[in-house]
This record gives structure tokens, sequence and C-alpha cells, in this order.
């Protein structure tokens, strides 16, 4: 290995339902897309055959697409790191398969990467893992590459012809006065927004009168339904009111982003720009695992508690289904949470012996108490949506940090990160450093793009393995079960 050439690292991700491709240059993230699959949405769950299927259609652009947008030759890489499991065998098999064939056509090393300690090696990405930093985000994206090519044609051409309205708050926006960093006419999704924020993520957008038709409404309206799922919150202004109180326009904007600053950062409670020190506790809080981490070393883990029926994620995904919410439920409940009592209903919580965690009670405890309610009142959920989720996000939360307040006590450890899926919920994120306060941890979480399913912490996780020389040949396979 020469000492001074960077290790560019390929990292791909295929092992349930989005198909990610990153790469990183020491460690430093030039691109990391991550290609939804919204089929689910149709079954209320992953379906297995369907998210292999979708896989094979979008690695190749995938992977393309994150070369390009990195500027890096397939030829300047140094290895390719894939999922090898845990997660869906047809899933994982249409990375592990590509993978293989890429690194033997290269003639690179090849390098294999357990999820779930990628989930927990996100923290080391650069710029560092630590929220609230109002850096450059990755892009993330869900359309296939042509549609990508498209918006970002549309995107130019729009930021070159602004509106009169557009144009008047670009020029309050761009200099930075608010104290927050915009950009304008930025694609996310398959969606071009006005203006973008994303720490903390709001999207602004301007509305001419062709907002007020009927269809255009409708539309507005799913998109803004998009956003939300994906953790931006939405603020809307006219031409005429953006045209005509430019001030009031602002002081808007401001507000909205102080209180949502709030929301997901209290003050003084992360250590900004910071990467946990070893060794640390890591709460990976997913869909599928829900465990506490010793973390020794970058490669050096032990699980010393997890879930013995659902996961953390999975538990917010029943319950929403409970409660009528489409899938996945998780950040939907973390959407209504926000504006609901959190006292409002008391669930079971569960007794379980040392570090494991157990979230079937709690949807079953939810499951009657929402049955019972319904035969009162046929409307009781519509009536008490927020506060229903308020409680289920306040218990499920609870729940967690009561045993990594238990592990942090055990092992005598107080640094703290949180991963995983879940810990891109603003409960979780807001208790993990209101704790940390009272208990003097130095917590540590991952930045939203971070926290989901995403190629760049397999990446991340290959340069670790790079720099030990752990490869593996061509007969190596995928693992749907696969221990850290
Ligand atoms: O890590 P991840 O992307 O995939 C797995 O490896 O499973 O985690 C997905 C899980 C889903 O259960 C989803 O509902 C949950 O993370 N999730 C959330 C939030 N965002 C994603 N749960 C609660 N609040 C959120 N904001
Ligand atoms: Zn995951």
């Amino acid at each position: 290995m020469n000492a001074d050439k960077p290790i560019i690292i390929l990292g791909i991700e295929s092992s349930c339902d989005e198909t990610s491709a990153a790469v990183i240059k020491d460690c430093k993230v030039l691109a990391n897309l991550v290609a939804n699959q919204k089929i689910h949405e149709l079954y209320g769950g992953v379906v297995p055959e369907l998210a292999s299927r979708a896989h094979q259609k979008n690695i190749v652009p995938v992977v393309a697409q994150a070369l390009k947008n990195a500027g890096i030759k397939k030829e300047e890489l140094s290895a390719i790191a894939f999922t090898r499991g845990p997660g869906l065998i047809g899933s994982l098999l249409v990375g592990a398969s590509f993978a293989k064939a890429m690194s033997l056509a290269l003639n690179i090393p090849l390098i294999e990467v357990n999820h779930m300690q990628a989930h927990v090696l996100a923290h080391y990405s650069l710029p560092p893992a630590p929220s609230f930093r109002g850096g450059e985000k990755p892009t993330l994206f869900q359309a296939d590459p042509i549609l990508y090519k498209l918006l970002r044609e549309f995107a130019e051409t729009h930021r070159k012809i602004p509106t009169e309205a557009e144009d008047i708050l670009w020029t309050q926006l761009r200099t930075k006065q608010l104290g927050y960093k915009f950009r304008r006419q930025h694609i996310i999704g398959t969606y071009i927004a006005d203006f973008i924020c994303h720490n903390p993520p709001l999207v602004i957008e301007i509305d001419g009168l062709i907002h007020q038709m009927p269809d255009v409404k409708e539309n507005d309206e799913i998109r803004t339904k998009w956003l939300n799922e994906h953790g931006f919150d939405v603020i809307r202004f006219s031409n005429n009111e953006v045209i005509g109180d430019i001030d009031g326009t602002l002081e808007k904007i401001k507000s909205k982003l102080e209180n949502l600053r709030a929301q997901v950062s209290p003050e003084g409670g992360d250590l900004e720009g910071a990467t946990p020190s070893f060794p640390f506790l890591c709460l990976t809080v997913s869909g599928g695992h829900t465990q506490i981490v010793l973390t020794k070393d970058h490669l050096d883990m032990t699980v010393i508690g997890e879930t013995i029926d659902d996961a953390a994620g999975e538990a917010f995904d029943k319950a929403a289904k409970i409660i009528g919410l489409p899938y996945p439920g998780g950040p939907l409940i973390d959407k209504y949470a926000r504006e609901g009592n959190p006292n409002a209903f008391k669930f079971a919580e569960p007794n379980i012996p040392e570090l494991n965690f157990s979230f079937s009670g709690l949807k079953t405890s939810i499951l009657y108490f929402v049955r019972d309610k319904v035969k009162e009142d046929k409307d009781f959920i519509t009536k008490n949506l927020n506060d229903l989720c308020a409680s289920i996000q306040y218990t499920i939360v609870k729940i967690l940090i009561d045993k990594l307040m238990t592990a942090s006590k055990q092992t005598g450890i107080t640094e703290i990160a949180i991963a995983g899926g879940v810990s891109a919920n603003s409960g979780l994120r807001k208790e993990i450093i209101n704790t940390g306060k009272k208990m003097g941890w130095n917590t540590y979480i991952p930045p939203f793009e971070y926290c989901t399913d995403n190629a760049a912490m397999i990446a991340i996780a290959g340069h670790y393995k790079y720099l030990k020389g752990e490869f593996v040949g061509q007969n190596v396979g995928a693992s749907a079960r696969y221990e850290i």
C-alpha cells in the first residue's frame, strides 16, 4: 500500500429496500446516493421478491451515478466494499454479485462488510458524523438517472432565470444573514425545492397563482408529505407575500428555523464536529435490529444487549400500522408526535432482565388500547392522532434510554452514540442529549442521511478493513444472518 496515495472506496449497500452506492476518499464522503423503492408502500412492508428485482434494476445506474458525482474514474478505486449481511438474502445477493464482478473486472480488492457494524462506523465519516454542523449533505435521489438528469437541467435553468420573488428572497438568504446555509433549486428525491436548508432540515417554497388550482394543490400536498417523511419541514409563501413584505417573510423563516433547531438539538447538547472515542457504547436501532454495541475499536465490537423479539423500528412501524399510518410508519409517528402530548396515554413497558429489549408487549398493549377506544368512538384515532403518536414515541424512547443508562452504569462508559434508522427520530435525538447532560455523557448523533441505510457507512467500514488488509475472495457469499 502506498502511504501517500489516497484510499478511495466504492461502497455498495443492498440489504433491504434501498439500493445505495457511495464513494469515499480517505473517509471523506464524495458521493452517497440512495435509491429508495416506493413500491413497498403499497404492501405495508418490504416485499423481498420486489426488493431484489428493484435492486437489479437500480444497481448499475446508481453505481455509475455515484462515481460520476464523486468525479472518480473506476480505475482510481482502491477497493470495493459491499454489505454481506444481515438482511434479505435476495437483496444482498444483488449487491454482492455486482461487487464481486466489478472487483474482478478492475482487479482490485473486495471487502465484505457487516451492515450493523457499518451503522456504528457511520460516525467516522468525514465531515465528522455528529449533526448540526451545517455542512454539505450528500445527494439523496429517488429518481432513475435519466429523470435525475432532467431534474438537474430544469434546476439549472431555473437558477439562471428566477422569478422576481425567488430573486428577492435569494438575495437575502445567500448571504447567510439569517445564520443558516441555504441552497436554491435543489434536487431532493424526484422534486426540486425552491430553497433548502439542511441543518435544520427545512424547505421553502414560493408559490405563484397556479398553486391555487386544485390539481396543483393536490400535487403540493403529496410533495409536502414526501418531504415530511424524509425529515424536512416545509414552509410556503406566495409570490406577493415575498415581494410585498420581505422582512416579515424572513422573520417567519427565522422563527421556523429556530423552532426546528430547538426540537432536534437542545442547546449545548452534542459535541459538534467530534467523533466518539474508544471505548464507546452505540445504541443501534433499525428496522431489523436493536442492539447496544460495546465498541472498543473500529472493527472490535461486542453486542452487550439486544432485542429478544421486535426491533425498535419494527415497533414504530407496527404501532403506526395499528393507527392506520402507511409503511414505514416511524417517520410519520415522529412527525405527528411533535404536536402531541407524550403523557396523554400510558402503554405497557417491558420488564426484561439485563441489557436486552422487548417490544412485542408494547405492540399488543397499543393494539388492545386502540381497539377498545375505537369501539367507544370510531373517530378516536383521528381525534387523538398527535397524542397517540407522541405517547407511542415517548414509550419506545424511554425503553431505549433506560437500558442505555443501565449499560453506561454497568460498563462505566460515558461515550454514548446512536445509529441506525431510528436514530433519525427527533424524540430519541432530543432525549439522548438531555439524558447525556444529566448523566455527564458525551453524546454522538449521526446526521440524518447516515441514520437510515446508506452506502457511505459501508464504504467507511471498508476503509478500516482496507487498512488492515481484510479482503475476501470470489467465493464469498451473502449472509442473511450475520452476527457482529
Ligand atoms: O436502518 P434502517 O434504514 O434499515 C434497517 O436496517 O432496518 O432503519 C429503518 C427503520 C424503519 O423501521 C423506520 O420506520 C425507522 O427506521 N425510522 C424511524 C424514523 N426514520 C426511520 N423511526 C422513528 N422515527 C424516525 N424519524
Ligand atoms: Zn440498517
